[in-house]
């Protein structure tokens, strides 16, 4: 598909007014997303496990302008207050995909939101939170068309998403998600997410993932700025290229349920991502010594136990303890007695692996 097969169909029915509502993950890739070329489109394939605890909750309430608007309408409430400085955000979202959604200037909206997680978690919520409104808009577009596809629903809302912010595309459905172009995927596009169309093996049911938050800030380098930082990296086209023959590694891993194999692919991932931050220019430590100190620990566990625990980060210093469910007892374990320390507030959150965004019946946030 191409982006012209996501201008809409005309739109056939009335709707004067409605309201709409979204439950979306948070995800967690396994193969890193940096560095994009224009209108969110990635310089390599990337792959996550798709969340369930972490999520955004949001509510689009709609009505009818009586004539469309120069500029979008809406109000913005972030749990349960009206949020000025969230709009610029949602303002360019909206520039971005008018033209895939041309009601958008024909209706004032309000939009309600909240997270499951603290705000000051450290933790993004522009995946969740994006695809969450992608998913609403794409309700009240449904709603306009008359009828559409489960599947075309599915594959537009990630699109969207993908405009929003481009890890975004990969929390609509679960358990793993892909996005990008890659030569053995079959499905695969830069412009959206697809459930990954392979064979899992059972060791990767109900994945779990203990989040540590070690740093609860605001993020050092924004992850525009991130991207960015790609652009004129002098190891760019290696790190792209590596992209693609870690996702067919991790294929086959999927296939067989090799964990040893997993640890090496994900925590190298990992590493490569926060590598290439040290290595622009401007660069970046986005670790803290904490995040060095729970590695370090996960490490002598792993080699003291043989457990299959292994770590990953985003773009910044709280780490994501990923292990299989039959190690939950004995890993939750380890982490209460020797990774709590490390965290702000000896704070974390339980999370695992689940099937994606959910409809709510409205009236929710
Ligand atoms: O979706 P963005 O633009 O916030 O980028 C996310 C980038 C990473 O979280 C660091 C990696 C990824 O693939 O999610």
């Amino acid at each position: 598909m191409t982006e012209i097969d996501f201008l809409p169909t005309p739109y056939l029915q009335t709707v004067e007014t409605g309201t709409v509502s979204y439950k979306s993950p948070s995800n967690i890739a396994l193969v890193k997303y940096w560095g994009k070329k224009e209108n969110q489109i990635p310089q390599n394939p990337s792959i996550s496990f798709t969340l369930d605890a972490c999520a955004t909750t949001t509510q689009v309430s709609f009505k009818k302008l009586e004539h469309k608007g120069v500029g979008f309408s809406f109000d913005l409430w972030f749990e349960g207050q009206q949020k000025e400085d969230f709009k610029p955000k949602i303002n360019t979202f909206f520039s971005r995909i008018e033209q895939y959604l041309p009601f958008l200037k024909e209706y004032h909206f309000k939009i309600e939101t909240s997270n499951s997680f603290p705000h000051s978690s450290g933790i993004a919520s522009s995946a969740s939170g994006m695809s969450a409104l992608a998913l609403c808009l794409m309700d009240i577009e449904k709603k306009l068309v008359g009828h559409m596809s489960a599947a075309f629903f599915i594959k537009k809302a990630s699109f969207l998403a993908r405009l929003g912010s481009g890890s975004a595309c990969r929390s609509i459905e679960g358990t793993i998600v892909q996005w990008g172009a890659h030569k053995n995927t079959q499905g695969s596009s830069d412009l959206y997410g697809i459930k990954y169309p392979y064979e899992v093996h059972a060791n990767f049911n109900n994945f779990q993932d203990t989040i540590l938050l070690v740093d609860k800030g605001q993020k050092q380098v924004s992850s525009t700025v991130g991207h960015n930082l790609m652009h004129d990296h002098p190891y760019a086209s290696e790190r792209f290229k590596q992209a693609h023959d870690n996702l067919d590694k991790l294929m086959a891993v999927f296939k067989t349920g090799d964990l040893v194999e997993f640890i090496k692919i994900v925590e190298s991932e990992a590493l490569t991502l926060h590598a290439m931050m040290m290595t622009s220019l401007p660069y970046f430590i986005l670790m803290k010594p904490n995040t060095l100190e729970i590695i370090n620990k996960i490490w002598a566990f792993r080699e003291q136990t043989g457990s299959h625990v292994c770590f990953t980060l985003d773009a910044g210093a709280n780490v994501h303890v990923l292990y299989p469910e039959n190690e939950k007892q004995k890993v939750y374990q380890f982490i209460k007695d020797e990774l709590l320390v490390y965290c702000e507030n000896q704070q974390y959150i339980c999370d695992q692996i689940a099937l994606g965004a959910k409809q709510l019946a409205g009236n929710h946030p």
